[in-house]
């Protein structure tokens, strides 16, 4: 049994730690749940029994002999606070993107790159939400027919900005000013997803190329993206692009997505069936669908991708790394 610690157990993510650990068997001994000094003393209820939440302070942290400690509270708290977890014996799973590109931290989605857990020296990464639901079936791809290229076109739920993100929407919906974003996300997309970089790229794009080569294990993957925030509460749809290596039959990919761990294969056009933000909201697979050649190069493949950003793309990606470490994995 293990003693687990949430750190942003307010938060959106924090809450569905929470959640998750409710529903999951995870072997929990005890819960410790830190927040801002704003939220210290509020108490939530996990499993029919109170839990004060914490200010995240060193003197909080030292006595409790944490095992995991599941880190979403933005990249700030991870940079100060998970060495600190880490120095007393925690391994921190860290959902920000402070650590993800770190070469001395594993960034781990478990049905791809599981084995990677192996070299982690207390602080394991998270990756980003819309990175993970994309490494799932590329990862089949890349394992059966090699990749040359792929092209990232993302569709990003307001929940993947936070409180505020949902608030934005929310409160725009009944004519409020933004307060999260530059402009009104309701009734509109965004081109913009994290910070402007110096090559036009914003932060959220190059987060998708790197770190998909960090978990394929590919340096030379051939990868663009665009990311745009669309006002939709929950869940990212992708449009992604790939150029296979080798030649393929539909069916077989049909094939190969039904046999992949953590995939559910959502797409006959005659029933009008095809994964969307709503149907994948509070489910742990990834959906494809619109599964479909390319036909305007030699082994094209087009898909269309979506999963619950908040589930998968951030807190039960998370509580899977640590099954991996329990030994608790299906
Ligand atoms: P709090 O509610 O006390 O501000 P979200 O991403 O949904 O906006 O949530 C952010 C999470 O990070 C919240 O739980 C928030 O706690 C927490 N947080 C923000 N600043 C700090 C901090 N300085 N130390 C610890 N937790 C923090």
């Amino acid at each position: 049994m293990y003693n687990v610690a949430i750190v942003g157990a307010t938060g959106n993510v924090g809450k569905k730690f929470l959640e998750i650990l409710e529903e999951r068997n995870f072997p929990l001994e005890n819960l410790y749940l830190f927040a801002s000094k704003r939220s210290a003393g509020s108490k939530v209820t996990f499993k029919g029994k109170e839990i004060v939440i914490e200010d995240t302070i060193e003197e909080n942290i030292k006595d409790k002999k944490i095992d995991f400690a599941l880190f979403s509270a933005g990249g700030d708290v991870s940079l100060k606070f998970a060495p600190v977890f880490a120095s007393y014996g925690a391994t921190v799973i860290d959902n920000s993107s402070a650590f993800r590109m770190d070469k001395d931290v594993p960034l781990i989605v478990p049905e791809v790159n599981p084995e990677d857990i192996k070299w982690h020296k207390g602080i394991i990464a998270n990756p980003n939400c819309s990175t993970i639901q994309a490494m799932v079936p590329l990862k089949a791809l890349l394992s059966k027919y090699g990749i040359k290229r792929i092209v990232f076109s993302t569709y990003q739920a307001v929940s993947g900005a936070g409180k505020q993100g949902i608030d934005d929407l929310i409160e725009g919906n009944k004519g409020a000013e933004p307060k999260k974003f530059p402009y009104p996300i309701a009734g509109n997309c965004l081109p913009h997803i994290d910070v402007f970089l110096d090559n036009g790229y914003t932060k959220e794009e190059i987060k998708m190329i790197e770190e998909t080569k960090k978990i394929l294990h590919n340096n030379n993957l051939k990868i663009t993206a665009t990311a745009v925030r669309v006002p939709v509460l929950n869940s990212h749809s992708e449009s992604i692009n790939v150029e296979l290596e080798n030649p393929y039959e539909i069916e077989d990919i049909f094939k190969l997505f039904n046999e992949t761990k953590g995939i559910t294969v959502y797409d006959d056009l005659k029933e009008l069936k095809y994964p969307t933000a709503l149907m994948a909201s509070g489910k742990d697979d990834v959906f494809v669908g619109r599964i479909r050649r390319d036909f305007s190069i030699a082994n094209g493949l087009n898909l269309w991708v979506v999963s619950d950003n908040i589930r998968k793309g951030a807190a039960l990606n998370a509580i899977q790394i640590a099954e991996l470490l329990t030994g608790s994995d299906d």
